[in-house]
């Protein structure tokens, strides 16, 4: 539990029984990729058929005008994808969430990014291709996993409700939370210091906690679920941890209220092929 995130309450329990498998992760998305054009162009269709309803209601556009620059931009995406500098990033983003943040970030045009979540670096690194206008600065309270530095990000050690931020424009700026934090404490964090355009990385509904180490409950599924109430108790187990969540409505900081749009995108795995799924939400809030 992180000392920022005092109220989440997550216990790890003695692992449970079963054999452990100890061989690498498969990189599907290195070994297997498809070298005809042609095949290449109907997987890029599929790509932005599936994306393009809920990217035209986060960037408030026509799917018909929507649509040329959404195809450019899933060409573009493949071969920068490639030319990544942090090869491997398991723990973090791989392909499906890579897809779905470039997107969003290139087609939302923000002139401010905040990173909370940096990591080996991978997701500032495709941000900066993303926005190569946008200033981007990048959180983390452990910098010494960063792998790779980006020249023109600026990153910072420690909590990013701890440091001053330039005078922002709130419809010109995004900020995505990949902290593994609260994320109902993170939506209400943003608003208050005038953020309205958020995205958050693993929006999972309280049935599905065990798709992400660390989860970050309550997540905004959670927040806006009728069904949880006071002292319930939430299990679950992964990789052989046993996991705890007593929910408390408190602990959602009626972001509700705040919500105008909560938009997730799809997950990408079935068009993909590649592991694992996506479950990135784009949020607006009030202004
Ligand atoms: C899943 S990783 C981020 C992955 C990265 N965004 C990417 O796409 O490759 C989660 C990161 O959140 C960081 N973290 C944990 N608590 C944090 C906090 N309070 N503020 C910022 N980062 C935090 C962890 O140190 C870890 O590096």
């Amino acid at each position: 539990m992180s000392e920022r995130d005092p109220i989440v309450r997550i216990n790890s329990l003695p692992p449970d029984e079963g054999p452990v498998d100890r061989r690498p992760l498969p990189r599907r998305e290195d070994r297997c990729r498809l070298l005809s054009p042609e095949l290449q162009a109907s997987l890029e269709r599929e790509i932005v058929v599936a994306l393009l309803p809920s990217l035209a209601r986060i960037t408030h556009r026509s799917e018909t005008s929507l649509h040329p620059d959404l195809a450019a931009a899933v060409s573009e995406f493949f071969p920068l994808y490639e030319q990544r500098p942090v090869q491997n990033n398991t723990g973090g983003s791989l392909f499906n969430d890579s897809l779905s943040l470039y997107l969003t970030a290139r087609l939302l045009v923000p002139t401010l990014i905040v990173e909370s979540g940096t990591f080996r670096g991978h997701s500032a690194w495709l941000l900066r291709h993303a926005c190569p206008e946008a200033e981007i600065l990048s959180f983390d309270i452990d910098l010494s996993q960063l792998e790779h530095r980006e020249p023109d990000v600026t990153y910072y050690e420690g909590d990013w409700t701890d440091f001053p931020l330039p005078a922002i424009a709130a419809e010109l700026a995004l900020i995505w939370f990949d902290d593994h934090i609260n994320q109902a404490m993170r939506l209400h964090e943003a608003h208050n210091r005038g953020f309205r355009r958020t995205l958050f990385d693993d929006n999972f509904p309280a049935y599905n906690l065990y798709a992400t180490g660390g989860a970050p409950v309550p997540t905004l599924a959670m927040a806006i679920d009728e069904s949880l109430h006071d002292g319930m108790r939430l299990v679950w187990t992964r990789h052989r941890k046993t996991y705890e969540y007593v929910y408390k409505q408190s602990h959602t900081f009626d972001v509700q209220s705040l919500i105008c749009l909560c938009q997730p995108l799809p997950d990408l795995v079935h068009i993909t092929r590649y592991s694992p799924s996506s479950a990135l939400t784009y949020v607006e809030t009030v202004p």
